[in-house]
């Protein structure tokens, strides 16, 4: 399918989500965010690992669009909020990992963008941060909750009250991204962490997923509860007869995600 806003380009079993409208920083309007929702419930069954990113040199997404945000009414804005909470909550349930390759201004839209996302990595160049007090309003894609997840409650308050801008050196430090990297071996680090979780049980990994992200939000004993259900259940599945045959036999397994 074609697309006006964004790139999706398949390398095998990885697909590349590139936010791409380099003029406006590839900020997120409605039509960008309809096309992100088209191509993540299309991503073709032999997918399995997602890495997003932005087009251009210099920005990662820029945020949600404010000329298209600047002039709509509350029950607009209602909406707005609405379709990209649904897009970035369908980015988070994919059932593969999923990696931001924060290549430049991750801000408002944009920082929420890679807090949907498993794993996120950030260029030296990387800016992070949620602006939106600055405008007036408060972040509206699962910002204020993902980042309190990630970096805890008083960090998320310091962040969202002053709209401070991070580098990526002081956005690593407290935890908002995994490691920064110079700008031309983001994206190769980023593969070469597909390639090594390639070589695993993908059903493994998608349980591993959905039990860390369900499990965050539990008690710790309903959490455990989850882990139980998700370890027997791989029992019935092929990849664990061959995960294990294959160790005993000394050899790699030949994981067929079945
Ligand atoms: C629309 C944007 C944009 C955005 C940049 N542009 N960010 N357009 N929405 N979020 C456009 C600019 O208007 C400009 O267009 C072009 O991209 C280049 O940007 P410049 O500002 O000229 O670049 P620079 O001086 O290098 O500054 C880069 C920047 C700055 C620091 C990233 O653009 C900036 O502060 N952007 C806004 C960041 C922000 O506040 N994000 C949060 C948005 S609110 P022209 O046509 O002039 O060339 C949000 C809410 C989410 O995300 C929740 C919603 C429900």
């Amino acid at each position: 399918m074609a697309y006006e806003n964004i790139r999706l380009d398949l390398e095998d079993a990885l697909a590349i989500l590139t936010i791409d409208r380099p003029k406006a920083l590839n900020a997120l309007n409605s039509k960008t965010l309809q096309e992100l929702e088209s191509a993540l419930h299309a991503l073709p069954a032999t997918v399995r690992a997602l890495i997003v990113t932005g087009g251009g040199d210099k920005a990662f997404v820029a945020g949600a669009d404010i000329a298209e945000m600047a002039s709509i009414s509350a029950a607009q804005a209602r909406e707005f909020a609405a379709l990209g909470h649904r897009v970035f909550q369908t980015l988070e349930q994919l059932a593969i990992p999923t990696i931001a390759a924060v290549n430049g201004f991750a801000l408002g839209g944009g920082c929420e963008l890679a807090l949907a996302c498993d794993l996120i990595y950030a260029s030296e160049k990387a800016k992070l941060g949620l602006p939106e007090v600055s405008l007036g309003v408060i972040p509206g894609f699962g910002g204020t909750q993902r980042l309190t997840r990630v970096v805890g409650k008083m960090r998320a308050k310091e962040l969202v009250f002053t709209g401070e801008r991070l580098d990526a050196a002081k956005a690593k430090e407290i935890g908002l991204v995994l490691d920064v990297l110079p700008a031309d071996q983001l994206l190769p680090h980023c593969k070469a962490v597909v390639g090594k979780l390639l070589k695993n049980g993908p059903l493994a990994i998608s349980q591993a997923k959905r039990v860390i992200e369900y499990g965050a939000d539990q008690d710790l004993r309903a959490a455990n509860e989850l882990e139980r259900q998700g370890f027997a259940v791989l029992f019935g599945s092929e990849d664990q007869k061959e995960g294990m045959k294959a160790f005993l036999e000394k050899r790699p397994a030949a994981f067929t995600g079945r």
